[in-house]
């Protein structure tokens, strides 16, 4: 089984070859033209994604040495996601599916960042729990079977990786903030700033709050010191850090309890942040849990997760038709 899988939900646009669910390619271009604009711009994304879709699919056969009338099925991201960059994948992969005269599997993106566990040992076994965090999700996901999950927690406004980047940007570190924030909060005191963790009922999350918290908190010592955000960057940075990790464990622990598990995965892009990694490990370690975090390249959007969901969904028989369409806020089954 030959699978040619194709991610273009967000800002990389990616291809993975897949065989007999062994992940033999993962070629991502991350798209560099939203740095100059603080975030993504859904219009150019589109654009980008036209530009590299046929190279970037292309260096994936090349390096899996797979000719494109040796693919078997194409797997795609039909959602959830900005509407003109599904579309950019989704057209692709109907139009190259239909010249083959192969089948078509639609994937969800969000169990995709899941499901890249099973991508490399060590794999969890069903059912777990998944922290899913990204940048437009936040979301503890009760993951049944590879092609069964419930979303048992979410964020109510902002994602995650959201607060980190907006966050970022009021320090003027460049998009995306992320990264820049987990490097800058290795040399800082994540205690110095202390940050309301807010009270959310059950397993559902808010990160608008600390936003303006961290907003007024940078207005109030500005004025007092304009120098304040450059003098103390990385006491900055660790201790919003350590405040949005401690908002995730505190209901990744509650979850944990409520469904008796013992497996706690992390995935999507946040899941490569250095302060979460740790936490979990620490947290895991205390509460005898297993504890799985996946490489950094299966972390952030590839095609290599599109590709694992997609296997699952084949062995399954489970195909789709040419007259599938884009879901912009594609829901989890
Ligand atoms: O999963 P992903 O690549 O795309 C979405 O589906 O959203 O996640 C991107 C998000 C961005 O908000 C980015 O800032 C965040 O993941 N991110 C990080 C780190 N690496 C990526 N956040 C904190 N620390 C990191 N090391
Ligand atoms: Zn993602």
């Amino acid at each position: 089984m030959n699978l040619l899988a194709i991610e273009s939900s967000c800002d990389e646009t990616s291809a993975a070859i897949m065989v007999n669910g062994e992940l033999r390619s993962n070629i991502v271009s991350t798209q560099l033209i939203h740095t100059q604009w603080g975030g993504v711009v859904p219009e150019l994304a589109s654009r980008a994604h036209q530009k590299s879709i046929i190279p970037v699919v292309h260096e994936a056969l090349q390096k899996a040495n797979i000719n494109k009338n040796e693919l078997n099925a194409i797997a795609f991201t039909r959602g959830p996601g900005l509407l003109g960059a599904l579309l950019i994948g989704t057209s692709f992969a109907k139009a190259l599916a239909l010249s083959l005269d192969i089948p078509l599997i639609e994937v969800n993106h969000m169990e995709a960042h899941v499901l890249a566990h099973f991508i490399e040992d060590p794999k969890p076994s069903f059912p777990f729990l998944c922290l899913t965090v990204s940048g437009g999700h936040t979301q503890l996901v009760w993951v049944k079977s590879p092609l069964e999950m419930e979303v048992i927690g979410e964020t109510q406004d902002d994602a995650v990786g959201e607060a980190f980047d907006k966050t970022a940007k009021l320090i003027g570190l460049p998009y995306p903030g992320g990264p820049m924030i987990d490097k800058l909060a290795k040399e800082g005191n994540p205690n110095r700033f202390p940050f309301p963790l807010g009270e959310m009922p059950g397993l559902d999350f808010s990160f608008s709050g600390i936003k303006t918290a961290i907003l007024y908190f940078l207005q109030k010592e500005q004025k007092n010191n304009p120098q304040f955000i450059e003098e103390n960057k990385a006491d900055i940075c660790a201790s919003v850090q350590k405040t949005l990790i401690d908002m995730l464990l505190r209901k990744v622990k509650k979850a944990m309890k409520e469904k008796n598990c013992q497996q706690i995965a992390i995935a999507g892009g946040v899941a490569a942040n250095s302060g979460l990694r740790n936490g979990i490990q620490e947290l895991g370690a205390q509460q005898n849990w297993d504890v799985f975090i996946p490489a950094f390249s299966y972390c952030t959007d590839n095609a290599g997760m599109i590709a694992m969901a997609g296997h699952f969904k084949a062995e399954a028989g489970i195909f789709c038709g040419q007259d599938v369409s884009p879901l912009p806020r594609m829901a989890m089954k």
